[in-house]
């Protein structure tokens, strides 16, 4: 069913070369609009791409890191509201170390002290996060520049990201080119397709790392926020957040959000919450990976937004912005100290490439890597 949509997608996709698309009459499928976003410190320059839907939602997307800096998306009221955290200029996203808005690769999360063996292989990666490889290493995804192709599909208004990661490119072995194409649907979704290829054995987590607060950036903690995530089991850690390789349940513990709770309302409660300083781990999503399923629904009271993550991954990471701290060079001056947003990342298990009984990783010559989330808003009274 993923193999036809993408098939039906690629099929109605009108490359726009200029950059700028335009509906063609009201009601079309929306426009991307490019403008400058700076220079980096090699020269090249860097594009914002702003991506407005028929309904009026806007999405704007650099090709640095291909972060995600702004995403307007109504009210219960109509009222748009920015609901992901971000920088208004290039150099707020050189300076951060927090991913914020970023794609991730090629691994997303951790591996246990940067090793893994392949094919009898043993490869060495940066160990950048407490003895352990995380988020790609030292210049991941979100650190390079990627090539963007401005897209209209009858879906919405899309950017296509492509990044060719070279042989040996932060230890991994492989050359691999990965596509990754943003799509702001006409119902207000923003889509993301992964497509990657690799030229020897490799392994692969690609993930996208959006802090949303669903009461718009910068207004206070997200602890009230009603989540609910359709998972039965999760992968408890060590104090290094590195997976046991348990599959543990839910059940009676912090960590059942099977129904609807507040996210605020346990976190600080169990030894698994000391290790992440509060959540800041992979559910095992229930259903089929591979097929695009229902894995979490966020609610925030005050303003009625409702955000759906659907996803084709095995797993999501949920991640309470525990370690966040931006002070006051945020979006429109604004600070995020710690638990002001929350991350739900699809994703492959941490550390999978040890872990043989987890979903594999490996990406093989001749295979093709493909997988969607969606982030869904929508409002409710
Ligand atoms: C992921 C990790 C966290 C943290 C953030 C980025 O969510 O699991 O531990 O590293 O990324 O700060």
């Amino acid at each position: 069913m993923i193999v036809s949509r993408a098939l039906v997608a690629a099929l109605c996709v009108l490359a726009i070369g200029a950059g700028v698309a335009r509906a063609q009459r009201r009601g079309g499928a929306g426009t991307v609009r490019q403008s400058d976003f700076g220079q980096m410190p090699d020269g090249q320059r860097v594009s914002v791409y702003t991506l407005t839907n028929r309904r009026g939602a806007q999405a704007r997307i650099i090709n640095y890191g291909g972060a995600v800096v702004s995403l307007k998306v109504p009210d219960r009221k109509g009222r748009l509201g920015d609901v992901v955290l971000g920088f208004d200029n290039l150099e707020g996203y050189l300076n951060q170390t927090f991913y914020i808005g970023a794609l991730i690769g090629r691994y997303g999360n951790r591996i246990a002290r940067g090793r893994f063996t392949l094919d009898g292989v043993e490869y060495h990666l940066a160990t950048n996060n407490n003895g352990n490889h995380l988020h790609g290493g030292v210049r991941g995804f979100d650190k390079v520049v990627w090539r963007a192709r401005p897209l209209t599909t009858r879906a919405g208004p899309a950017l296509e990201l492509t990044y060719r990661s070279r042989d040996g490119e932060e230890g991994y072995p492989g050359s691999l080119t990965v596509a990754v194409i943003y799509t702001l649907t006409n119902d207000d979704e923003l889509r993301i397709d992964y497509d990657a290829t690799t030229d020897k054995a490799t392994v692969l987590n690609l993930t996208q790392h959006s802090y949303f607060n669903l009461a718009g950036e910068g207004s206070g903690d997200i602890l009230n926020h009603l989540l609910t995530i359709n998972a039965s089991r999760f992968t408890p850690t060590d104090a290094t957040s590195i997976p046991t390789g348990e599959l543990r349940a839910v059940r009676g513990t912090p960590f059942d959000f099977t129904r609807q709770t507040a996210i605020g309302a346990r976190i600080n409660a169990d030894e698994q919450l000391k290790f992440g300083s509060g959540y800041d781990h992979n559910f095992v999503l229930d259903g089929r990976a591979g097929q695009l399923r229902r894995a979490a629904e966020v609610y925030e009271p005050t303003t009625g937004r409702v955000m759906e993550v659907w996803t084709t991954e095995p797993g999501m990471q949920f991640y309470t912005g525990n370690f966040l701290a931006v002070e006051g060079g945020g979006k429109n001056g604004h600070a995020y100290p710690r638990r002001t947003a929350f991350c739900l990342e699809t994703q492959h298990y941490p550390d999978s490439p040890n872990h043989p009984a987890f979903p594999s990783t490996v990406l093989r010559p001749g295979r093709r890597f493909r997988s969607t989330t969606i982030y869904r808003f929508s409002a409710r009274p």
